[in-house]
């Protein structure tokens, strides 16, 4: 082995530095340097065996590269399908990040049962027998799915050129070693150099690989960031670890649309795909009850009716109590601010409560409407009126503002069942031709009129 190499790579982005120093040349952060040994010999990551399918790059004319769609590897997990754009490419490296617990082993682990190609399921945190355990409770069966509880990736490399598989996951990225570089497993550059291996042997074996990626208290994938830009398409695993639903987002793809996202329901049986998500997620409120208010919503292309359930009580303390679940608490203050201004209601003094149900949280700016409607709705104690849906954002003046897509949220309206939807007024020549009462309103002041007379 030749001399020892040492470095110091900043913890947030990977930028090496020949020396100690408080603040990151790059990134500017304070205290994120640590010391780790590189050592660099001539030959290193993975080497094609002569029987694995390794094909060398040469350029090519542009227009002589064939794109067939039927390449795609289609999962029989529709959900995913979508998120990645129709499938699996050839050659593309997916990284999935997500809480701890959110589900992640469980969605890899219950595809790799379900493809009927051969896999190999790398996994540096669970045995073998933890993974069959969990295999059993996922009603699906793969005889070709190979299962492998190894860290390092020269090992893993190896059992790849036997095995030859058609499709290759590793839980999780942070767990891998090369033992190229002597620094502990999850560091910058054990992640970047384990990475950059795998991408270096999907391109050129044209075998899709899956990653799972630990996220960050702030809610980043752990490890250098220039992971995310090395990697085709980073997805995201996202939702309550209390609740059932789950949501699955690109947040990029190189083969696809970053718009579309996957909901997931986590049963006793694994996750299954939610086709019908509005329906599942609106209660019935059959006893009509007040603060209750229904939005509709685009969770990227799909529509989406989220339920908004509001209390407003006098506050017993001197503060008022302001708390949110799946609601922005800024975006909350900024409306209860424009019913004070704009609508004459002292909110001041009271406790808001606000929550979306199904441990859903969402930013779409059309859910103020109904926040609203839901909060005065409690405020008054008179429930809403039946079959009524919302669909505005709120301006600081208190001036209702269109929302996009919106055939398609009155589209959605329609399917399920409500009479009405209340929404900006704006000039759009072509509205859908639906059933359903379009209530088209300028002023926060006059849908208060409209509701509560
Ligand atoms: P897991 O996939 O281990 O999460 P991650 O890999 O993201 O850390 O998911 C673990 C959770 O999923 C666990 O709390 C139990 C739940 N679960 C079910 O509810 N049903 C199931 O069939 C399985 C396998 C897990
Ligand atoms: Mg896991």
């Amino acid at each position: 082995m030749s001399k020892v190499k040492k470095a110091f790579f900043c913890q947030k982005c990977g930028t090496k530095h020949a020396q100690w120093q408080g603040q990151c040349n790059s990134c500017k952060e304070w205290n994120t340097l640590v010391e780790e040994v590189i050592e660099k010999p001539a030959a290193k990551g993975w080497t094609a065996p002569d029987k694995a399918k390794a094909l060398t790059s040469q350029p090519i004319p542009i227009a002589a590269i064939s794109t067939n769609e039927e390449a795609r590897i289609h999962c029989p997990d529709q959900e995913l399908n979508r998120v990645l754009g129709g499938g699996l490419v050839p050659g593309c490296v997916t990284l999935l990040g997500g809480e701890p617990g959110i589900g992640k082993s469980t969605l890899l682990l219950q595809i790799s049962l379900q493809i009927p190609l051969k896999i190999l399921y790398v996994s540096g945190e669970e045995s073998q027998r933890q993974i069959k355990l969990r295999a059993d409770r996922i009603n699906a069966k793969n005889d070709h799915c190979y299962v492998l509880s190894e860290t390092q990736t020269q090992k893993i490399f190896q059992q790849i050129n036997e095995l030859v598989p058609d499709i290759v996951i590793i839980d999780s990225i942070q767990t891998l070693q090369t033992q190229y570089i002597d620094s502990s497993p999850g560091s910058v550059s054990q992640i970047k150099e384990c990475t950059a291996e795998l991408i270096q042997f999907a391109k050129k074996t044209h075998t899709p690989v899956i990653l799972v990626g630990h996220i960050t208290k702030d809610g980043n994938i752990a490890g250098p960031k220039v992971m995310e830009h090395m990697v085709d398409t980073v997805l995201h695993f996202e939702g309550d670890r209390n609740h059932i639903y789950r949501i699955l987002r690109a947040q990029k793809n190189r083969f696809g649309s970053t718009a579309e996202i996957g909901i997931y329901e986590m049963q006793s049986s694994g996750l299954r795909g939610v086709n019908n998500p509005s329906e599942l997620l609106l209660s019935q409120n059959p006893e009509h009850m007040s603060g209750h208010a229904i939005a509709s919503t685009m969770e990227g292309m799909r529509p989406l009716m989220l339920e908004i359930q509001a209390l407003v009580s006098t506050a017993v303390y001197g503060t008022p109590q302001r708390s949110t679940t799946g609601f922005n608490a800024k975006r909350l203050n900024m409306l209860l601010a424009v019913l004070e201004k704009r609508a004459g209601f002292q909110l001041g003094a009271k406790d808001v409560f606000l929550n979306i149900t199904g441990g859903i949280s969402s930013e779409d700016p059309a859910l103020d409407l109904a926040v609203v409607a839901a909060i005065l709705s409690s405020h008054h104690d008179i429930a809403l009126p039946k079959n009524t849906c919302y669909a505005a954002e709120i301006g600081l003046s208190g001036e209702l503002r269109p929302v996009p897509k919106l055939d398609q949220r009155i589209r959605e309206a329609e399917k399920l069942g409500f009479d009405a939807i209340i929404t900006a007024n704006f000039k759009q020549k072509t509205l859908p031709k639906t059933g359903i009462h379009i209530i088209m309103r300028n002023k926060i002041e006059e849908v208060v009129y409209q509701l509560f007379g």
